[in-house]
């Protein structure tokens, strides 16, 4: 969501890191670290694989600044709404109805404010470009533009019950089969696989350190092991086994009450931003939202998710081994001994990057053996050294200062303040940690840091080298290659800066990018990566309207080559919206994006939106939907 929303990112990280502005001016002026010349970069073999050097250049014509009712796209492409907020998930469910939807209606529909996508082909395994799962995070509402006469000052006191619990079904995870055809991408509406994973009715268990811990339970759940509902599903990613990775972010926006009188738990309420106003009104009608009644509610969100949407039966997971912070992502990838690594930021204002590493390989065979691959592992946080190296620091109880000394009584309390934790180790604070995500191919992770324009000059570190910072970067990080395969399992690695954001023909901004970037290409905000089949970044913003004065859109790049870094813009959105989740078929052929929020902006609401996108129907609020991008000739997606 637009992170300028003061409920939102808090900032309360008490570590601002080490004043070094020397080192950053010195790393800041080798432009080598930006073409990618950096530490041998492209001389490693890993590298040599990839297969930008057959593919032609990104083809499509520039899409101008924009802010206005509806998205753009470049001449020849076409992008049509293949699901949206408020549409049945099943033959004969209930029809959307505006303004009055209810909880069960909406359990039974698409929720709102899509966020992450995953594409995961059918059958299981296969790489069908034309039938698979469409597996969708709803991260958040805009409660000013579901309901007549809410507006973002009154919401918290007039929202109703029933309101209240149409956002819990709202908010969390959808699943539903989607079929290509010569019409075009649409919903099977009678799949076995339709399936809402929701903040209000979902039963998860909990697995790993912190299950069962005595700071897990509740009234509803004195063992501590089964939690109804996820909630602020942001970003995520899937697994080499199949499964989806849903990421709990902003939980601090739920919990009503008195965080002074937290007792034990007080001091990590305050470093997780919990300060008992939240936005949402739940606590006000549902007593696990008040931390007068329930002060371990919270530890029970802020994690990783694991779900399995070719099981419709299956329970969704709760995957406590890796962390809990404010989750942007969680994405896998594949190290050179079959050892999984999942990246992830924890989304704030000087907060950190953090890994976990599984303790065995997955088997490619599928099955039992994966199950529970993500209770057993090392959880990392980074630090980024001056040097060009950085470090993967274990959050390990008992290792260094992760002892009964600081607090911590066991690996659960580890990874329920894994914040704290990480301070102690000397994490970096970055900017704002959004998706954090692997190259398929060079196995080189990007980390997106949206911005963080409250950082000021003296807490610059060398990974986040502008203060303020007010329009976002890309760091890259380097893994070793094992026999030319990248060592995802490493705690030392190389780094240096994929583009740092805003106009660079404007001085101020200290912006960089590896080669020219156009008037209409340079970004702002950068929030959401994906990487295209023929291993190109994709590459979507939150907050550009804000920051730059038009609308939020996405852009693409090449990630080695001449037009390094050099990012073309592929689409602009309606206004007021962020663009979410990008995701390709296997193909090539189509790109998934889910629109949030449209219409979200200053004095717009239900009764007098600034759009209706995209039904454009009197009476209609604007709807969040999924878009499905494709070429007019058939062709890949960018050319
Ligand atoms: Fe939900 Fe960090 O964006
Ligand atoms: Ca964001
Ligand atoms: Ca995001
Ligand atoms: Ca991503």
């Amino acid at each position: 969501m637009h992170e300028h929303d003061d409920d939102d990112d808090v900032g309360v990280n008490p570590s601002t890191g080490t004043p070094l502005a020397a080192l950053i001016e010195a790393r800041l002026s080798r432009r080598d670290l930006l073409k990618g010349a950096m530490a041998g970069l492209f001389t490693l073999g890993g590298c040599a694989s990839l297969p930008g050097t057959a593919r032609p250049p990104l083809a499509f014509a520039e899409v101008p600044r924009s802010l206005d009712e509806t998205h753009h796209l470049p001449p020849g492409y076409s992008g049509r709404v293949l699901v949206r907020w408020g549409d049945p998930l099943r033959a004969g469910g209930p029809a959307f109805r505006p303004g009055a939807q209810t909880a069960d209606e909406q359990e039974a529909q698409f929720g709102m404010d899509n966020d992450f996508i995953a594409y995961m082909p059918l059958p299981r395994g296969s790489r069908s470009s034309t039938s698979g799962l469409l597996c969708v995070n709803h991260e958040r509402n805009s409660p000013q533009l579901a309901w007549p006469g809410i507006t973002v000052d009154n919401a918290f006191d007039r929202m109703t019950r029933e309101q209240c619990e149409a956002e819990m079904a709202s908010q969390g995870h959808t699943i539903v089969e989607i079929r290509r055809t010569a019409a075009g991408w649409s919903i099977v509406p009678d799949s076995r696989y339709t399936r809402r994973v929701t903040a209000r009715s979902a039963r998860i268990r909990v697995s790993g350190p912190a299950a069962g811990h005595e700071r897990m339970r509740t009234k509803a759940d004195p063992a501590g092991t089964t939690i109804i509902g996820t909630l602020n599903n942001c970003a995520g990613g899937t697994t080499p086994w199949g499964t989806v990775l849903t990421a709990e972010e902003n939980l601090q926006n739920y919990f009503l009450g008195d965080a002074g009188k937290g007792g034990r738990e007080a001091a990590a309420w305050k470093r997780y931003g919990i300060t008992g106003r939240p936005r949402y009104a739940w606590g006000r009608h549902f007593e696990r939202f008040n931390l007068d009644r329930e002060p371990n509610e919270p530890n029970r969100f802020g994690w990783i998710v694991e779900i399995d949407p070719y099981d419709p039966s299956s329970m969704p997971v709760k995957r406590t081994a890796l962390g809990r912070c404010k989750h942007e992502c969680a994405t896998s990838a594949v190290s050179h001994d079959g050892r999984v690594a999942i990246y992830s930021g924890d989304d704030e204002r000087m907060e950190y990057v953090y890994k976990f590493v599984t303790r065995r390989a997955y088997d490619a065979r599928g099955g039992a053996a994966n199950r529970d691959l993500l209770d057993d592992g090392t959880l990392y946080v980074a630090r980024f050294d001056a040097n060009g190296r950085m470090r993967w620091l274990p959050l390990v109880f008992g290792e260094g200062p992760l002892t009964a000394a600081n607090g911590f009584a066991s690996q659960a309390d580890v990874v329920i303040e894994a914040r704290r934790a990480a301070d102690l180790l000397g994490a970096t604070p970055m900017d704002r940690p959004e998706d954090v995500e692997a190259h398929p191919v060079t196995g080189r992770v990007y980390v997106v840091l949206t911005y963080n324009e409250r950082r000021k000059p003296d807490e610059r570190n060398p990974a986040n080298p502008r203060g303020p910072n007010r329009h976002g970067h890309i760091v890259e990080i380097v893994p070793p290659l094992v026999d030319g395969r990248p060592d995802h399992t490493a705690t030392e690695c190389e780094w240096g800066f994929f583009l740092l954001g805003g106009n660079p023909k404007d001085a101020a901004h200290g912006a960089q990018y590896a080669g020219p970037v156009s008037d209409t290409g340079w970004l702002a905000a950068p929030d959401n990566v994906a990487f295209d089949p023929s291993g190109r970044i994709w590459i979507a913003t939150d907050g550009q309207d804000d920051i730059a004065g038009f609308a939020d859109a996405l852009y693409a790049a090449e990630v080695d080559g001449p037009a390094r870094g050099v990012t073309r813009c592929f689409l602009t959105g309606p206004r007021g919206s962020e663009n979410c989740g990008p995701a390709f078929t296997p193909d090539g052929r189509t790109l998934f994006l889910a629109i949030q929020h449209p219409g979200e902006e200053k004095d717009s609401t239900y009764d007098k939106p600034s759009t209706r996108w995209p039904d454009f129907a009197s009476g209609m609020p604007p709807r969040p939907a999924v878009l499905a991008i494709t070429r007019d000739d058939g062709g890949e997606i960018g050319g």
